[in-house]
């Protein structure tokens, strides 16, 4: 029988860093991290090889008392898994900059922080980091998301490249994955959304795609399916996607960027006639 390994994962209480404690915990021992401590019972009731840690990444007490507690109970991480996130969405003309600062707080520098606090342990194994097709940033309305995971897979990438240690970095970038953060956006970005005097035919639409994704989206297991690869693979990849919008994400931010643009302005103009007819559609009907 293969010996257990220790597997650290941030924002494990709900959506895919869930489904991820859940997959793990089977054969592993997962240290899962939570902020909601009403959380911690569901995510004991997982398995008895899950170990409920706290960690705040707003926090940066709370994210080197996570790291401490790790290294109290483990000598080695075998995979340490960066999953917890939000989002921080608006017209960049008007979000608050210390909502901004949050959402890099959260996505980048948080998962930053703690990775660095864990390399002593990490030694032969590897870290993969949860982005999102975001990272190819493209996505007008969401850019603090989309700048927070650019710039995590940037820092990351170059953990890869300087690195004297024997660990394997590796992001993955899933499309959209139904989950509950699409309807915690809408709630979080309430106040962004409101000052967003003029750009409420352009809101709208971004809320009501953010509805649908939270059931249409892809089932978490997709992404699952890919990180127990990547966590498996003897020599993975350094990027991987999850989806064919994430790919078509990638395919495009190739592109120059007058090109890109020009195709997100004529998509975003023939969505919002679209959604324009289909609403006269509704009010006559
Ligand atoms: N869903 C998608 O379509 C999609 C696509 C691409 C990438 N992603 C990425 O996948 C990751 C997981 O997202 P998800 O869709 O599974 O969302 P989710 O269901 O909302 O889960 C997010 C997790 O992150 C935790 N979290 C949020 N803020 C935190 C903070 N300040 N400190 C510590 N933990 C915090 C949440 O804890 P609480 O419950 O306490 O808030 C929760 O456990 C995120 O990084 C997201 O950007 C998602």
């Amino acid at each position: 029988m293969s010996e257990k390994k220790n597997i650290v994962i941030t924002g494990a209480t709900s959506g895919i860093g869930k489904a991820l404690c859940e997959h793990f915990a089977k054969d592993n021992v997962v240290y899962a991290g939570y902020r909601n401590e009403k959380l911690v019972e569901d995510l004991k009731s997982i398995s008895h090889n899950v170990v409920p840690f706290y960690i705040d990444l707003k926090q940066m007490d709370s994210i080197a008392f996570a790291a401490n507690f790790i290294k109290v109970k483990a000598e080695h991480v075998d995979c340490l898994i960066n999953v917890a996130g939000c989002v921080v969405a608006g017209a960049i003309e008007n979000i608050d900059i210390k909502r901004i600062r949050e959402q890099f707080e959260v996505n980048t520098f948080g998962h930053l922080d703690f990775t660095q606090r864990l390399l002593p342990l990490l030694e032969g194994g590897r870290i993969i980091n949860i982005s999102s097709k975001s990272s190819f940033g493209i996505f007008p309305f969401v850019s603090p998301y989309c700048a927070s995971k650019r710039a995590l897979d940037i820092m990351f990438n170059s953990l890869l490249l300087e690195t004297h240690r024997d660990i394997k970095v590796i992001s993955v970038k899933p499309g959209v994955i139904a989950t509950p953060l699409w309807g915690k956006s809408i709630e979080e970005n309430k106040d962004s959304i409101d000052a967003a005097i003029g750009f409420e035919r352009e809101l709208d639409y971004v809320i009501d795609s953010a509805r649908k994704n939270e059931t249409y989206g892809l089932d978490v297991m997709q992404v699952v399916k890919v990180v127990e690869e990547v966590a498996a693979n003897p020599n993975p990849k350094s990027t991987y996607t999850v989806g064919w919008d994430a790919k078509l994400a990638e395919l495009v931010s190739k592109l120059p960027q007058d090109w890109v643009n020009k195709l997100i302005k004529a998509g975003m103009k023939a969505k919002f006639e679209r959604a324009k007819r289909n609403h006269s559609q509704e009010c006559k009907g």
